[in-house]
């Protein structure tokens, strides 16, 4: 992967952020999710008054590439100011997927860390025969 494409994805996740809707935590989250094909879906955090409905931007970005056709991904871009990984939800949510390199940058676009899904989520589940 080129460090052009990384620069771009990186954008388009500081992007997503500056769209969250997070005004019960103001906590803003924003993903940008890299498919095998080279296209990028966006997400951010939409919280709601009831607070557990709150969806997180990586599932967002979950949701917008598969309505888009697409099944296999490459990377992820979270971006927030805590450097913040997926929780454990956007985990699994992404593992159905298989594994992918997740960067976790903060609020100016430095990365900060980079994992591979499957060692953040081990033994992810799976449903038996599948
Ligand atoms: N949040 C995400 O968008 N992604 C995560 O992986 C963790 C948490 C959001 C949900 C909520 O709007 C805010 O961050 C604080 O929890």
């Amino acid at each position: 992967m080129s460090d052009d494409r990384t620069a771009a994805l990186i954008r388009a996740a500081l992007e997503a952020r500056r769209r969250a809707y997070a005004p019960y935590s103001n906590f803003t989250v924003g993903a940008a999710l890299e498919t095998a094909s080279g296209e990028v879906f966006t997400g951010c955090n939409v919280e709601n008054a009831s607070y557990g409905l709150t969806i997180c931007a990586e599932c967002f970005a979950v949701g917008a590439a598969v309505a888009a056709g697409h099944h296999q991904f490459t990377r992820v871009v979270v971006a927030s100011d805590a450097k913040a990984g997926p929780c454990g939800a956007c985990r699994q949510v992404l593992a159905e997927f298989g594994d992918l390199e997740i960067l976790m940058v903060d609020a100016d676009g430095e990365i900060e860390r980079r994992r591979r899904l499957d060692d953040l989520l081990p033994e992810q589940f799976k449903l038996p025969g599948r």
